[in-house]
């Protein structure tokens, strides 16, 4: 079995990049050469993803256009025998049946991914948060799907600095089993369970949507998907933890962008050399 569907919640005000997200949506701000979501839903399609529901809201719509053809564009760009960058107008629009709903309110990641519930009907899907790169490696998502067995869930996991636990969702694993044994949403360091901070990354069972219906608001007064997945637990499904093997970016904050950026730029053969020099001739001059 492959799972076609994939979930982008991408709803979220990004307050942490203003004043660059007041008119552009977070996900559209380029990493390197192309726009963050892009990125995500290439991931996906490179396992195997078919369907893609991208969660929006107000102020949203220039996602849709991305993945839209442009035929003025396309028709210009093929007169001057531009194929190069033809090719890059068309790609997003070719990645995959594209969909939208809008999360009216930005009450959370939970209520973001609960208005994926039509579109998931009963089978398994991906959840990628478009903040979250992954850069090398296998798709995160495909390491996912190969740690599932039958009827678990996977989440992608990586090691933190114990002082960041708080700004995730850490998990504890049971060590008779491998899975996760429990899991608590932005936990102050001295009260974490591990430092095991859980990534963007989720291959769910369609159950997340009737725990989802059960939680209450959570950390940040927000509506968790960690929260959901503590439920799961709690009610006997499992969740398996997967540590990935790319290298993971947080682009949703200023540092965590420009790191992106960077790094990724570095990790480029075509760009590797005259980033390195010009990295250098930026630390000289101090
Ligand atoms: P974040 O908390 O990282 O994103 O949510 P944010 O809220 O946009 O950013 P800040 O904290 O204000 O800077 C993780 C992901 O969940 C989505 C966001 O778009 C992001 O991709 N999200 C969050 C929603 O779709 N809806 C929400 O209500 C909250």
């Amino acid at each position: 079995m492959q799972i076609k569907k994939a979930v982008i919640p991408a709803a979220g005000f990004g307050t942490r990049m203003l004043p660059a997200t007041k008119a552009i949506p977070k996900e559209l701000l380029t990493v390197v050469d192309k726009p963050g979501i892009q990125y995500v839903i290439e991931e996906a399609v490179a396992a195997g993803v078919t369907e893609v529901l991208v969660i929006t809201g107000r102020g949203k719509g220039d996602i849709d256009d991305h993945f839209d053809r442009m035929p003025e564009l396309e028709q210009v760009l093929a007169a001057k025998g531009r194929t190069r960058e033809l090719e890059a107008v068309l790609k997003p629009a070719r990645l995959a049946a594209m969909h939208y709903i809008r999360q009216q309110q930005a009450l959370g990641l939970g209520h973001a991914v609960y208005c994926a519930k039509a579109f998931v009907g009963r089978e398994p899907f991906f959840v990628l948060l478009p903040d979250d790169l992954i850069d090398g490696g296998p798709p995160c998502v495909a390491e996912l799907f190969a740690a599932a067995q039958e009827g678990e869930s996977v989440i992608a996991v990586q090691e933190v600095p114990w002082q960041d636990t708080r700004k995730y969702g850490v998990v504890s694993i049971d060590e008779a089993t491998g899975l996760v044994r429990g899991i608590v949403e932005k936990p102050e360091p001295h009260e974490a369970p591990s430092n095991l901070a859980v990534v963007g990354r989720y291959l769910l069972q369609p159950v997340v949507f009737s725990c989802l219906e059960q939680i209450t608001t959570g950390a940040g007064g927000e509506l968790q998907l960690t929260d959901a997945l503590a439920l799961m637990i709690k009610q006997g499904h499992k969740i398996r933890p997967c540590k990935f093997s790319g290298v993971r970016y947080d682009t949703g904050s200023p540092l965590g962008f420009l790191e992106a950026n960077v790094g990724m730029a570095l990790a480029r053969e075509d760009m590797r050399e005259s980033v390195r020099g010009m990295l250098l001739q930026l630390l000289r001059r101090g």
